[in-house]
């Protein structure tokens, strides 16, 4: 039966319900992928990912900044898949970890367009970026500078200086979770403003090193823009240099009640504004690290339905949860949910996962079209931070990613197996 409803933007853009009343993403049915791929699986709309790239880059062309770098925060969405795709749009990476590293480089990221981050870089993982010869190494504590003037005196960088940023706290606090808030003075991350002096001398002091500018992160969904402007006018305090990294932490819409968040235009077009507003006569590069706003829409989970019951709620339990979603069990987010193909009623209910704790709720507050097991859930707005933060709770293996493209699914990640879960046993 078709349907009048339309989809809200918090679907990947493309996203339809189609003639027989099913949702369609990426040009594929959703009920015929999980006919052949089952559930849960992360379902990708390759063309979403594209055109959010292509927006930060057309953006920062439109501002009249001609050195911009749109830098991919991987964490978001670790995956080969998505990096390839983003590399291939002449992104450049943000890598947080050797493993990220490793990623990032697999995908074809040159090392030239990598940036290392961490608060607890091992020597290991400076000794691969030293060798790798990664573009830029965000300093965040004084250990790291001495490990770093360690290995270079040992020889482990070939030819040139390592460019370095230093990351420093500008005690500036957007509006989001305490859990990802950065910016306060208080935080794990960087120098404090007071530090940052000591610290360009402690690097300039380093045979082997050279100091490029600051780096700022100010936390991570965050739904205005003013304190992206603050952060800028904090940077700028710090003196001349010729790179500027604002982070990343531009927030996204989640659920059709909330709000929407600022467009990807507006938020390049405040960083670039400000950054010229306290130029002070030089043009600089300015990097920013989105994660989220390339990839968290991009996306959709599907489930399938296990067993509705009723007690004081109405609870509807699916075959994933918080092993393929721990984002409602950290920060209590919010997401919306849908049968598949039925997209009209509202029955209230609790949309559960099928893990071992009652916290395992995935949208506690759902509005389902009379759910029955067997039907296909679908949340959207899934692609950050999902994937990122899977895990094995219960012994579930991680679900599948598939990427749609005009009505072609293609699996990039497979779905993880029992044996996968007792691959790493030895003896
Ligand atoms: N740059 C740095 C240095 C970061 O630490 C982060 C995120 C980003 C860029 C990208 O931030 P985004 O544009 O995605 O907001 N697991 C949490 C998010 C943690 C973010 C950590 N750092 C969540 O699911 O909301």
């Amino acid at each position: 039966m078709a349907t009048q409803t339309t989809l809200s933007d918090v679907f990947p853009l493309g996203s339809r319900i189609n003639e027989r009343g099913r949702l369609e993403v990426g040009g594929c049915d959703t009920l015929e992928l999980v006919e052949e791929f089952g559930t849960p699986a992360y379902v990708v709309a390759e063309d979403d990912l594209r055109a959010r790239a292509q927006a930060f880059t057309a953006a920062a062309r439109s501002e009249g900044h001609e050195d911009l770098r749109v830098v991919f925060a991987s964490k978001a969405f670790p995956c080969t898949a998505v990096l390839a795709l983003f590399a291939r749009e002449g992104l450049w990476c943000d890598v947080a970890s050797g493993g990220e590293l490793h990623l990032a480089l697999n995908a074809g990221f040159a090392p030239e367009r990598i940036v290392l981050h961490g608060n607890a870089k091992s020597e290991p993982e400076l000794r691969m970026a030293l060798q790798r010869g990664v573009e830029l190494i965000v300093l965040d504590n004084f250990d790291e500078i001495e490990r770093l003037e360690r290995l270079l005196g040992a020889g482990a960088r070939g030819a040139g200086e390592q460019k370095v940023l230093v990351r420093v706290t500008p005690d500036v606090r957007g509006e989001t979770h305490d859990k990802i808030s950065t910016g306060q003075a208080d935080s794990k991350f960087g120098f404090s403003v007071a530090q940052a002096g000591e610290a360009f001398a402690r690097v300039q002091g380093v045979d082997g090193l050279s100091l490029q500018g600051v780096h700022a992160h100010i936390g991570s969904q965050l739904l205005g823009l003013d304190p992206f402007r603050a952060e800028v006018a904090e940077l700028a305090k710090l003196g001349d240099f010729p790179v500027w990294d604002l982070g990343g932490g531009l927030g996204v819409r989640y659920t059709r009640e909330q709000p929407p968040a600022p467009a990807i235009e507006d938020y390049v077009g405040a960083l670039v504004r400000a950054a010229h507003a306290h130029e002070g006569g030089v043009r600089r590069r300015l990097l920013v690290e989105p994660g989220r706003a390339l990839c968290a829409n991009a996306a959709v989970t599907l489930y399938t339905v296990q067993s509705v019951k009723q007690n004081v709620s109405r609870w509807v339990a699916v075959d994933g949860g918080m092993s393929d979603n721990l984002r409602p069990m950290l920060y209590a987010s919010l997401y919306e949910a849908h049968v598949a193909d039925r997209f009209d009623g509202a029955t209230e209910c609790r949309l559960a996962g099928k893990h071992c704790e009652s916290g395992d709720v995935i949208v506690r507050d759902a509005r389902l079209d009379d759910p029955k097991p067997g039907d296909v859930i679908v949340t959207p707005a899934t692609g950050a931070y999902g994937f990122a933060m899977a895990n094995n709770y219960n012994g579930v293996p991680r679900p599948p990613v598939i990427f749609c493209r005009d009505g072609d699914a293609r699996v990039m990640v497979r779905r993880e197996t029992f044996d996968d879960l007792t691959a790493r046993d030895v003896g």
